[in-house]
């Protein structure tokens, strides 16, 4: 569905789920993960519907994500480096 419109410079391996996924250095985790094939990113607590990004320039927070072991990082504002884990969100975001 998405793909770079530009070969990167330099790439970097994030995981996914525990998933690979081969990213561009100056990209951030919202596009990697749509370049991956992600169509959803977390679940909505009230209907259980899968969100994913919408505004990409942080407005919307349907990006939402677990990085690093840290949640409701928002995945369109986040620039992806080596070796970092991502988990996609089951719960809608605390308070
Ligand atoms: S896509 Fe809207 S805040 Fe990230």
């Amino acid at each position: 569905m998405f793909r770079r419109s530009h070969t990167p410079s330099a790439g970097v391996v994030i995981y996914v789920d525990g998933k690979p996924v081969h990213a561009a250095a100056e990209e951030s985790v919202a596009a990697a993960m749509l370049v991956a094939g992600f169509t959803s990113f977390r679940a909505s607590a009230v209907s259980a519907a899968p969100r994913a990004p919408h505004c990409m320039i942080g407005n919307c927070f349907e990006c939402l994500v677990e990085i690093n072991g840290q949640p409701d990082r928002q995945a369109c504002l986040t620039i992806v480096s080596d070796g970092m884990h991502v988990r996609r969100q089951a719960e809608e975001p605390g308070p």
